[in-house]
């Protein structure tokens, strides 16, 4: 079974060639355009990826040694995002599906970020639990197969990655700015300064009051020094950082003690975070957990992980039909 799948949720346009289960290529497109706007415009981004999406497929397709006619099936991301980026990856799907004579799959974005554990071992056993963060989501997944997941905790106000990405904002750092944090995190004292935590009931999360007090922790210091920003920029991103993690971890441990589950991964773009990739190591260490990480080309947005999931959905024959439309709130 060789099958194209095609990611176009957000502002990464990405093409992927997966033959029996072994991904072959993986060429991601990302769009430095709205860089200078401080964060995705949607209608730039459903431009790019119009200008994007031929040549990527077509470097996929050249990079996994085929042909489109070697294909058997046409995947690609119906949803959750932004709907005219999902728009150009579905159109496209749709018509080469068609032209080709062959079956699609559709494939949920925030499902494929955890089948991204798949794609190389170590492979989590099932079941297993997935902390899933990214720029609009932040979700414990209780994931019984690759076609059986639960969310179990989620946030109820921002996603963690959009707690970077304002944070960063605030600091004059450009979009995205996760991994500017994160970069500056590594030289700076997590310690130096804090921030309340709000506790939330069960197993979800908030991160809308942490921004809050963060914005007010800028205005009080900025104004009793203006130079306050670029003075302590590693300190305040390393507690700021910090923080971040402490929320997102302690309701997996919550989590796992609840569901008896120690087979712990993470997914999606946070992931790539290195503070919370060591955080998890050790809190894995202490509670005896086997943890998955996976690499950082399959933590941020990919086709990659979409193939995968195709791959699992191909395997039970569960195809789409042609009325296919986009889904930018796409139920599990
Ligand atoms: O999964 P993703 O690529 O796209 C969505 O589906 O949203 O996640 C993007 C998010 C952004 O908020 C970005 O700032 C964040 O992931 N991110 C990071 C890091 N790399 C990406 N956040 C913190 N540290 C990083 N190293
Ligand atoms: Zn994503």
């Amino acid at each position: 079974m060789t099958i194209l799948a095609i990611e176009s949720s957000c502002d990464d346009s990405s093409a992927a060639v997966i033959i029996n289960g072994k991904l072959c290529s993986n060429i991601v497109a990302s769009q430095a355009i709205h860089t200078k706007w401080g964060g995705v415009v949607p209608e730039l981004a459903s431009r790019a990826h119009q200008q994007h999406i031929v040549p990527v497929v077509a470097e996929a397709l050249e990079k996994a040694n085929i042909t489109k006619n070697d294909l058997n099936a046409i995947a690609f991301t119906r949803g959750p995002g932004l709907l005219g980026s999902l728009l150009v990856g579905t159109s496209f799907a749709k018509a080469l599906a068609m032209g080709l004579d062959i079956p699609l799959i559709d494939v949920h974005h925030m499902q494929a970020h955890v089948l991204a554990h798949f794609i190389d071992e170590p492979k989590p056993n099932f079941p297993f639990l997935c902390l899933t963060v990214s720029g609009g989501h932040t979700q414990i997944v209780f994931v019984r197969s690759a076609l059986d997941m639960e969310i179990i905790g989620e946030t109820q106000d921002d996603a963690v990655g959009e707690a970077f990405d304002k944070t960063a904002k605030l600091l004059n750092l450009p979009y995205p700015g996760g991994p500017l944090i994160d970069k500056y995190a590594k030289e700076g004292n997590p310690n130096r300064f804090e921030f309340p935590m709000v506790e939330m009931q069960g197993l979800n999360f908030s991160f809308s009051g942490i921004k809050t007090a963060f914005l007010y922790f800028l205005q009080k210091e900025t104004k009793k020094n203006p130079n306050f920003v670029e003075e302590n920029i590693a300190d305040i991103c390393a507690s700021m950082q910090n923080i971040l993690i402490k929320i997102l971890l302690q309701k997996l441990r919550k989590a796992s003690r609840q569901y008896k589950i120690k087979e712990i991964a993470i997914a999606g773009g946070v992931s790539a975070n290195s503070g919370l990739r060591s955080e998890l190591q050790k809190l894995g260490e202490t509670e005896n957990w086997n943890v998955y990480i996976p690499a950082f080309q399959y933590c941020t947005d990919n086709a990659g992980m979409i193939a995968m999931a195709a791959h699992f959905k191909a395997e039970e024959k569960i195809f789409c039909t042609q009325d296919v439309s986009p889904s930018p709130r796409m139920a599990w």
